[in-house]
């Protein structure tokens, strides 16, 4: 049996900025999915969700990966168990994860001989299938790890303090959200422009804060982009509620990451600080999640 396991990520800077070519910076976090691969006599894919053989209903993402890899390799059966730390739905890139992780699972196993490069391009095309539409984004950083400036494809320095993730268990739709952030500023263009382009200078001027280990700034500077997500309509109040929770109880900094709408925000904090901060956003009813920057991408495990 072969195990392969793929990173979750949090937006630190640029998410619905990225959208109109703006630059973002994106995070790998350690909260992985797990794919367990091993041949067998026909197809079966395993998760939370259920048992089932190639099923686009259920297990859409693993269904088409196999379907992709039947290109490099004959697959007439594999059993494939998927696990997963990352709450789906939630922005933090599970769909991602579970894609590059078996694509990686069926690499190993088949000894496709496909590299990283290869394994991001492949994941996103199945992201889009199965979505719509889909930035590269999730799967690119899902496959390299550690933080990435999108769309340069630049590696920054990583991260050293707590990640904590606060979960309002609302479900956002990242598709109507970008939708309405785009007709928001069809209709206010000389507004929303402006806005957009600060978000993505934003990701500039913490590139080099991020680069130089100041936290200080880098917390400011989410801050203000919290405030800007806000002002394009896509926060709310479960989001502010679970911001304001977590600054106020020692947070280095916080701000919705993804989509917004719903979903998750992101809090960085110092080690003295992350239980309280934790305990402050489950206060109010929500979960939290403590986590780490990784640069482990997708990896075989075992
Ligand atoms: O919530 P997520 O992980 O789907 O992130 C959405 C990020 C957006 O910038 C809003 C859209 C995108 O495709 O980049």
């Amino acid at each position: 049996m072969i195990t392969c396991s793929a990173p979750g990520k949090v937006y630190l800077f640029g998410e619905h900025a990225v959208v109109y070519g703006y630059s973002a910076i994106c995070c790998a976090i350690d909260l992985r999915t797990r794919v367990h691969v091993e041949h067998s006599d026909s197809i079966m894919i395993e998760s939370s969700l259920g048992m089932t053989r190639l099923d686009l209903e259920i297990h859409p993402y693993v269904t088409k990966v196999i379907e992709k890899m039947q290109e490099f390799t004959e697959i007439r059966g594999v059993k494939i168990k998927i696990e997963s730390e990352i709450p789906v739905g939630s922005g933090l890139g599970s769909s991602a994860a579970v894609t590059i992780a078996s694509i990686q699972a069926l690499n190993e196993l088949f000894s496709c001989n496909l590299k990283s490069e290869d394994i991001a391009i492949i994941g996103h095309e199945i992201e889009k299938q199965v979505q719509g539409s889909a930035s590269p984004t999730d799967t690119y950083v899902s496959t390299m790890g550690g933080v990435v400036m999108i769309p340069e494809r630049k590696k920054l320095n990583s991260i050293d303090c707590a990640i904590v993730i606060g979960n309002t268990g609302k479900f956002s739709s990242t598709k109507k959200l970008v939708a309405n952030v785009g007709e928001l500023r069809g209709e206010f263009p000389n507004i929303i422009d402006p806005i957009l382009t600060s978000i993505g200078d934003m990701s500039h001027n913490a590139e080099i804060f991020v680069n130089h280990g100041d936290y200080s700034s880098i917390g400011k500077l989410m801050n203000v982009n919290h405030g800007l997500l806000d002002a394009i309509g896509v926060g709310g109040a479960e989001l502010s509620e679970l911001v304001y929770a977590a600054r106020n109880s020692g947070a280095i900094s916080a701000k919705i990451t993804g989509a917004g709408g719903g979903g998750c925000i992101v809090a960085l904090a110092n080690d003295t600080d992350i239980e309280n901060v934790a305990k402050a956003i489950r206060n109010t009813g929500a979960e939290a999640m403590i986590t780490r920057n990784t640069d482990k991408g997708v990896r075989l495990e075992s």
